[in-house]
């Protein structure tokens, strides 16, 4: 299972990148969690404390140096196929059955521009290879510009998180469109802070066919992060991942079933 998890900003793709990435790894599954957004927060979600966020792999600059020929000397060549198979092994931060990257932001140039860390996170996505029963859980970056076709390839479905809002259906409705240019159209939703049931029926109406496969309750403590890292390297689910554990389950149950 490869999912993209995306939505409007603030709809809570961090926090259920990182339910699903705890309730896999509790279920003792080898999970990969990627981190997407520039603006990195899944490892704060996972309970990585903040002396020890891991470094963005877009910020490595010998690795990148190493891996795609790039010098500092910008316009020479690179390689836009760099070998990548080992990068999660060696660079990822463990956290029970989780392996977390952070591919951190790339700076886009023009139109089309391509830079040597950019290759590498594209190689990394195109090549990452998992087992049978592993997971790759990638969260997003807010917004749909940035979705690449690297992005599209190499993941099984996108998780468009919505909420009672109603803008935040209408950026899943832009994303579906855009989806479908770049050939992915594997699409589902997830209802997520949910108060009233009947905004869950309101929600559904207005995806127009999206399917609607679950829906995760407003809990405040969820601000508090969804797991913590002991000092043995475990994952220790949160109070609010605990109490609502199975509902947890029960969706992602519901997006491999979709698969
Ligand atoms: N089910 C929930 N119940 C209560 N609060 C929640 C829930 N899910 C997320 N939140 C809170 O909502 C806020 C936004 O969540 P989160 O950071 O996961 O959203 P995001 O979509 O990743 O945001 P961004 O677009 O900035 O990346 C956070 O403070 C988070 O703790
Ligand atoms: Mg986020």
């Amino acid at each position: 299972m490869k999912i993209a998890v995306s939505g409007k900003g603030g709809v809570g793709k961090t926090t259920l990148s990182a339910m699903f990435a705890a309730a896999l790894s509790l279920k003792g599954r080898s999970v990969m969690a990627l981190d997407a957004d520039p603006d990195a927060n899944l490892p704060a979600a996972l309970g990585v404390p903040p002396d020890a966020q891991p470094t963005p792999l877009s910020e490595m600059r010998d690795l990148i140096a190493e891996r795609t020929g790039a010098t500092d000397n910008y316009g020479g060549y690179f390689k836009l196929n760099p070998k990548v198979d080992d990068i999660p092994e060696q660079y990822a931060t463990r956290i029970g059955n989780i392996r977390l990257l952070v591919l951190g932001g790339v700076k886009k140039g023009g139109a089309g521009c391509i830079c040597p860390a950019s290759a590498l996170v594209k190689a990394l996505l195109t090549h990452l290879v998992i087992g049978r029963d592993d997971a790759v859980i990638m969260d997003m970056e807010a917004g749909i510009e940035h979705l690449g076709r690297a992005t599209a390839q190499s993941t099984d479905a996108l998780v468009l998180v919505v909420d009672a809002s109603p803008w935040s259906v209408q950026t899943a409705l832009r994303i579906r469109a855009l989806a479908g240019d770049l050939g992915m159209n594997r699409l589902l939703a997830v209802a997520n802070r949910v108060r009233e049931s009947t905004d869950v029926d309101r929600i559904r109406r207005e995806l127009n066919g999206i399917a609607l496969v679950g829906q995760i309750p407003y809990d405040e403590r969820f601000e508090a992060g969804v797991a913590r890292l002991t000092e043995q390297g475990e994952l220790a689910p949160a109070p609010a991942l605990r109490e609502h554990l199975q509902v947890v389950e029960a969706v992602l149950s519901e997006v491999q079933d979709t698969l």
